[in-house]
């Protein structure tokens, strides 16, 4: 039985960085007490607020927003803090060596109905002469993250981590420790799974109608197999899904609102996500291009996203490269 600290030490990792990750995990702990009890300590339901994504904030959202805060600025060595639900980033420590952006509630819609959610992490080590009061501070390449993750409050609460050398999962014992449970993870190659939200077909590109067409036709279509669909709403719980078994997730570009390249947001779900899918050996891409290559513009920024089992990606890519 190996403990998360005790597994990153045995990784090498940087006191300061098991330090910090030792923080977010009691953060998360706390979530996971409060989604635990749910009804019982009167956690359901929405606010009254409106976040600057122009969602009615559910109460999970708040109550995990400033848990995580909290923590994390109690911790000198955070410099500054992003957050899907702040309009703006907070400082920390002016003399602290990290950022954390993170989604404190992912799959919001599913916590009044007792399905899975999540919370997304990502952590940029502060570059110098940078306000971490500021937008641009943030706003580094994905490639740059230090760590990245996701813990899953399911059945039980796992998490995901990579500091860049594989992905591994640690879950939450009744003690309060994370504890190694799956090591070096790696998605299959190939997959019969898809995600999508297959609602939103008529506002996709053609190139994603087309894709998604030929894994409908089954045995009989071009693919020559039968493929089945999951969607569960909750981005961490998808990404689990494809890193347990293999799969395709995908979030892409849609016409509702042609001002907004997809629902999903660049720094705290796009970047860290993309981590975590590489690192386990597989591919995740805007459909255009690698996510963790994009140059962000924005805090808030959204791009489309289609990840999970290489070869099913590439497949996906294919379908966009011949249209270019
Ligand atoms: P959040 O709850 O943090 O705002 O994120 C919601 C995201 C993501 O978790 C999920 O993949 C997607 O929204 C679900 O979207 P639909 O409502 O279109 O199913
Ligand atoms: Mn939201
Ligand atoms: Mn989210
Ligand atoms: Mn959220």
């Amino acid at each position: 039985m190996l403990l998360l600290s005790q597994f990153l030490k045995q990784q090498e990792t940087e006191d300061k960085l098991v330090d910090l990750i030792g923080t977010l995990m009691l953060a998360c702990k706390e979530v996971a007490i409060q989604l635990r009890e749910g009804e019982l300590a009167g956690v359901l339901g929405s606010t009254d607020n409106t976040n600057v994504q122009g969602e009615t904030q559910k109460k999970m959202d708040v109550i995990a927003n400033d848990l995580l805060k909290k923590f994390l600025l109690d911790n000198a060595l955070v410099a500054g803090i992003a957050s899907e639900e702040e309009d703006h980033p907070v400082g920390g420590n002016p003399n602290g060596k990290y950022l954390v952006i993170f989604d404190p509630l992912d799959g919001s819609s599913n916590i009044d109905i007792n399905v899975s959610v999540g919370t997304i992490f990502s952590v940029l080590e502060i570059e110098e002469g940078m306000d971490p009061t500021k937008d641009e501070a943030y706003l580094q390449c994905g490639r740059k993250q230090v760590a990245a993750g996701y813990v899953l409050y399911g059945q039980s609460s796992i998490l995901s981590l990579s500091t860049g050398h594989g992905v591994n999962f640690f879950t939450l014992a009744h003690t309060g420790d994370f504890i190694l449970t799956r090591q070096q993870v790696t998605i299959p190659k190939e997959t019969n799974e898809f995600a999508i939200n297959m609602s939103n077909h008529r506002f996709w590109e053609d190139e994603m109608r087309n894709y998604i067409g030929d894994l409908l036709q089954g045995e009989e279509g071009a693919r020559g197999k039968n493929f089945n669909m999951r969607w569960i709403a909750s981005m961490v719980a998808e990404v689990h899904r494809v890193l347990t078994r293999g799969g395709i997730f995908a979030y892409p570009w849609d016409s509702r609102d042609s001002s907004k390249p997809g629902k999903l947001r660049l720094m705290y779900e796009g970047n860290p996500m993309s981590m975590l899918i590489e690192q386990a050996g597989g591919v995740s891409s805007t459909c255009y291009k690698n996510i963790l290559d994009l140059e962000p513009k924005h805090i808030h920024q959204r791009c489309s996203v289609a990840l999970g089992s290489s070869k099913e990606v590439e497949t996906l890519l294919t379908y966009h490269s011949e249209s270019s």
